[in-house]
């Protein structure tokens, strides 16, 4: 039976359907709002919007849920790898051992970048932002492969090239802003092993692999690989409706990512806790600031839009920090910061009432300097993560026949009808 809403407006009644979700969520469906009252809704940050019917990520804000196609995000990160996940999210299933052992293979075939992109790296300031550069170098992927992408073995190839190549161009970022030489992907290596070689190793003084960072970096990327309509996805979904090629509208979703109140948020919690290490550790005035409405300053790394409970990520990142941190005898002054920092949020009125919690972004800062990552890298690192995510979520709406060109409406505020006024008359 279908079920629906009903709108007076203006002595009509309008009927408007239902649209429910595999686990109940319910949605009203206003496709013919308009063209029926002649209202459109007004929903500043869309948050109480729904923009598509997504198969791909399920998530319960009030419950901590995260599932990728079905299965939960514990399971995911403590069974999978981050390309078998990659291959779950895009393709809607887990891979058999050959369509993992093929994917290997053309991730080698396509984990170079043209050797004349490097004279774009440099000829960028030296203290360029990476995710600038990330951006940049995205949509500079369209002229050296200028497919249309129409077919889909033209696609898949695509796919395959930019997911091989993010974690090379990532590295090669960190290499000429420090003067160094470029280091080539290894064909021994699995994806996370080869993007630390590219990273960390040089001619003095070889990279030795660390199977506990690799594995980190792997689990790192399955917990940033998607999460739903946030704001990059649905930026690469909005500049993907124009039907421009996949690469365009993925250095839109880096750019969007870039911003503190979203991806950028890892590297401004360091930033928040060195500021805080440096105040003598006084996190008690850090949640002052944050609670205080005429100090602009937010607890980077807490609250999410969805989320009102703990996230679920920032749970098994928080297990990760301590478990390399006692595996390598690392010690970070900033761990115990951002824990004590956690511990008095949490017993504060303010946070309780707002249901604000730590969300991913809290603790990876931690894992990645365990890493070594630099921390203006933080936000790349995300970027490489969530790339999957945002492929997934281009093709199901290029897939979708629901799907046209996004094109939001806007309730005018400014003057109405006015005459020009000569410059000599003002
Ligand atoms: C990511 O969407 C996603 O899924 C994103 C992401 C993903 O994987 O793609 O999960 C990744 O972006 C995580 C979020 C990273 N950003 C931060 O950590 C920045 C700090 N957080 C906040 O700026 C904020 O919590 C947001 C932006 C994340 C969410 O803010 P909303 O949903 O717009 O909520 P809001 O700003 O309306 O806040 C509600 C209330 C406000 O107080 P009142 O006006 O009601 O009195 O909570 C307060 C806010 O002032 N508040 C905070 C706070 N976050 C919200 N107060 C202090 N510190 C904070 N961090």
């Amino acid at each position: 039976m279908s079920e629906y809403v009903k709108l007076e407006f203006e002595g009509k009644i309008y009927q408007f359907p239902i649209v429910t979700g595999t686990e109940g969520e319910k949605a009203i469906d206003i496709s013919e709002l308009r063209s029926s009252t002649g209202l459109i809704t007004l929903d500043p940050g869309y948050a109480n919007t729904g923009s598509c019917a997504s198969s791909i990520t399920f998530m319960d804000g009030e419950k901590g849920i995260l599932r990728y196609r079905g299965i939960p995000i514990e399971q995911l990160a403590e069974h999978s790898s981050f390309i078998e996940t990659a291959y779950l999210l895009i393709n809607g299933k887990l891979p058999t051992g050959e369509e993992l052992k093929q994917i290997s293979i053309l991730f080698n075939d396509h984990s170079l970048v043209h050797e004349d992109m490097q004279i774009f790296y440099q000829n960028f300031p030296r203290g360029a932002h990476p995710m600038g550069i990330l951006s940049s170098m995205a949509n500079a992927l369209r002229s050296f492969y200028p497919e249309l992408q129409t077919i889909e073995e033209e696609i898949n190839i695509t796919v395959i090239r930019l997911l091989s190549k993010v974690r090379t161009m990532a590295a090669m970022s960190y290499k000429i802003s420090r003067g160094h030489k470029v280091v080539y992907p290894r064909p021994d290596y699995k994806y996370p092993a080869n993007f630390l070689h590219m990273m960390f190793d040089t001619p003095v003084k070889p990279y030795e692999i660390n199977e506990t960072l690799v594995r980190a970096l792997d689990v790192f990327w399955i917990l940033h690989a998607d999460h739903e309509q946030n704001c990059s996805t649905s930026t690469v979904r909005l500049v993907g409706s124009g039907r421009v090629n996949l690469y365009a509208a993925i250095s839109a979703g880096i750019s969007a990512l870039w911003g503190p109140l979203h991806g950028g948020a890892n590297q401004a919690v360091i930033d928040m806790l060195k500021e805080i290490q440096k105040d003598g550790g006084n996190h008690q005035r850090a949640v002052e600031k944050a609670k205080d409405k005429k100090d602009p300053f937010r607890l980077m790394g807490f609250g999410h839009r969805v989320y009102k409970a703990y996230d679920p990520r920032a749970k098994l990142i928080k297990k990760m920090c301590d478990k390399i941190l006692k595996e390598l005898d690392i010690s970070d002054p900033l761990l115990d910061l951002a824990k004590e920092l956690e511990e008095v949020a949490l017993t504060d009125d303010y946070f309780i009432e707002k249901n604000l919690y730590p969300n991913v972004d809290f603790y990876s800062g931690i894992v990645l300097r365990a890493m070594g990552i630099p921390t203006n890298m933080f936000t790349v690192m995300f970027a490489i993560g969530r790339l999957p995510g945002w492929i997934a979520q281009w093709k199901e709406s290029m897939d979708d026949p629901m799907w046209k060109l996004g094109r939001p409406r806007q309730v005018y505020t400014g003057p109405s009808i006015t005459d020009y006024i000569p410059i000599d008359q003002r």
